[in-house]
Formats: structure tokens, sequence, C-alpha cells
């Protein structure tokens, strides 16, 4: 019996990649760098589940180059704003994701930038390095205190409120936005977005990026921030304008940024934002560590097969598919 082909974009951890041998024909991207767009279009031909990273852009073009068998598009991360899921509705494709298991190292993330840049640890970094240091100075790299700040979280689902419990611990003022009404709110308030802008001496976004989220950190956001205040991003780059939060930075209408994503990804060599010191910026590590990667790579293999047995998956974006006739 011909086993069912499947298209994996890149090396997973072992754990994701060990459920999929001998349960199909998987082809794996082996290079360390994503496939480029032909390839991806090309090595979808006929498969009857594609398993996809972030960096890949999953559209209608390449669920076409697929044809009609592709039953499953199963990510290797909870968002899934590089995939046209409404496009892969229409086509009856479920799409998964890995949510839930990577909420507690993504707000770990947060608070390692929150802290980091308030206390501006890779600037010291720095000036160690740099050999600069020459003795105890009273007025040296001074920043923010964050126990007792006032924190807003924008974007009040699992890992926004993974960030809310964290906070507890710093006996700190929290307020969030939220698209759906929360069940726990960890001693969190719930405010509009001018206040959370107003009165927040820390924002953190965690809101999908989606077209009511793309740019809404611009020049008019930035200007209602408080003048000195320091934003984290972990969520996806577009949320935030970055031409406009480099002359916030620049101006010191932000005291600092600290990015986990941005846009592109990478960022571009000559991004004026590389030139800041008050601008701390990681590769896209929210979720990177050893055991979250591990169980990211055993989900979205339970979704690929799943879905290419035709079941149910585990963990689906679009379980409309289910109830559309014919799909
Ligand atoms: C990472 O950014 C994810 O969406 O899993």
């Amino acid at each position: 019996m011909t086993r069912p082909k499947v298209f994996v974009t890149r090396l997973i951890p072992r754990a994701g990649l060990d459920l999929l041998v001998g349960a199909c024909e998987a082809d794996i991207w082996g290079e360390q760098l994503p496939p480029p767009r032909d390839v991806v279009v090309a090595r979808a031909r006929e498969c009857v589940g594609l398993l996809a990273l972030l960096t890949d852009r999953i559209d209608a073009e390449v669920m076409e180059a697929a044809g009609p068998r592709l039953r499953v598009i199963s990510n290797f991360a909870v968002g899934v704003d590089n995939i046209d899921v409404a496009e892969a509705t229409r086509r009856g494709i479920a799409v998964g994701n890995t949510p839930g298991v990577l909420t507690e190292t993504t707000a770990d993330l947060a608070w390692a930038l929150l802290m980091g840049a308030a206390r501006r640890v890779v600037e010291g970094d720095h000036y160690v390095r740099a050999g600069h240091w020459q003795t105890w100075e009273p007025q040296l790299l001074l920043g923010p205190d964050v126990a007792g700040a006032t924190l807003g979280i924008f974007g009040f689902g699992r890992i926004g409120q993974a960030v809310a419990r964290r906070a507890l611990g710093f006996n700190m003022r929290v307020l969030y936005t939220s698209r759906r009404p929360v069940a726990a709110s960890y001693g969190a308030t719930e405010v509009d977005f001018a206040t959370l802008l107003r009165e927040s001496d820390f924002i953190t976004i965690h809101s999908p990026l989606t077209t009511a989220t793309r740019h809404l950190f611009n020049h008019e956001a930035f200007g209602q921030m408080k003048a000195g205040s320091i934003l984290i991003n972990t969520a996806r780059g577009p949320l935030v304008d970055q031409g406009a939060l480099y002359a916030a930075l620049a101006s010191g209408q932000l005291a600092a940024a600290a990015l986990d994503v941005t846009a592109p990804e990478p960022i571009a060599a000559d991004d004026p934002l590389l030139q800041l010191p008050n601008c701390l910026i990681v590769p896209h590590i929210g979720s990177a560590s050893i055991a979250t990667r591990d169980r990211m790579a055993e989900m979205a293999a339970h979704n690929l097969l799943a879905g290419i047995l035709g079941e149910r998956l585990p963990h689906c974006v679009n379980s409309e598919v289910y109830t559309i006739e014919g799909a």
C-alpha cells in the first residue's frame, strides 16, 4: 500500500519526526534556511499533508499546486498568520497549530525581555566587553523599577494571562485589553486601548496578527504612551510600525523596546532599529526551550497524522471544515 505523501518544510525535533516515519512518506527539507518559495510549491505537489513553519507562506498557490489530495496543513507554531486559513477552509483543508504547549515558555521570554530592557542587561554586557568598566558608578545604566510599576498587556489569551501571573510576584498593577471575556484575570483590570497606552509603564503585546492589529502600535499609539515607557513584543512583528517605533525610541518618548519579532524576519541588516542601544532584539525565540520545541513537534506531528487519516485534528483552527458539506 502506498503511504500518504507529506512535505515537512524543515527539520523539526526528533520527537515529532519519529512519529511521522513509518506512518507516511515524509519528504523533509533538511536545510537550515527555509525552502525557497518555488521549492515549497514544487514539493507540495501530490501531498496529502504539509507540516509548515511560520516562515513558510502557505497560500492558494501552494494549495493549488498540492492538488485535491491535500487534507491537512499542520503549522509548527501557535500563530497561523503565515497560512491563508480562509482559503484552506474553502478547500476543505484542516489547519492545525500548537496552542498551550508554548504558553509558559513564551511568557518567560516576554519577562526576560521586559527585565532586560528595564535594567539594560544587554547594554551592560556590551559595556563590560568593550572594556569600559572602570569602577562602580552611581549613575551608570540607570533604568526604571519593575516592581510596583504598571504593566499593560495587549491581548489576554493564554500567553497574556501567563505574563499576568508572573507580574503578581512583582507586585505590579496590571491592566489588559482582550477581544473576548476572560475566565480568570489574575488580579488584572480590563481597560480600553487608550487607557492601556496612557497608564502603562510597560506594554507587552500578546495578540495575534490580523488586519485589525496590523500596525496598531504606530505614531499615534506611541504618542499616547507614557513618556519613558517600555514596549515588549513577542507576538508578531507587523503589529508594530517599526518606523514609528524608531522615532519614538530616538526621541526618548519610549525609554526602550524589546522585540522577539520584527517585520521582516530576519530584520534587515541596515534597519535603523539596530543602531539604537535602547532597542533589544532577539531572533524570534519565544518558544525556544528544549522541552517546548519537543512538545510542539509532537503536537504538529499528531495534527498531521490525524489529518492524513481523515480524522479530526486534535488542535484545529478551522473546525468549520468538518461541517462543510463534502469536505
Ligand atoms: C511562534 O511565534 C508561534 O506562533 O508559535
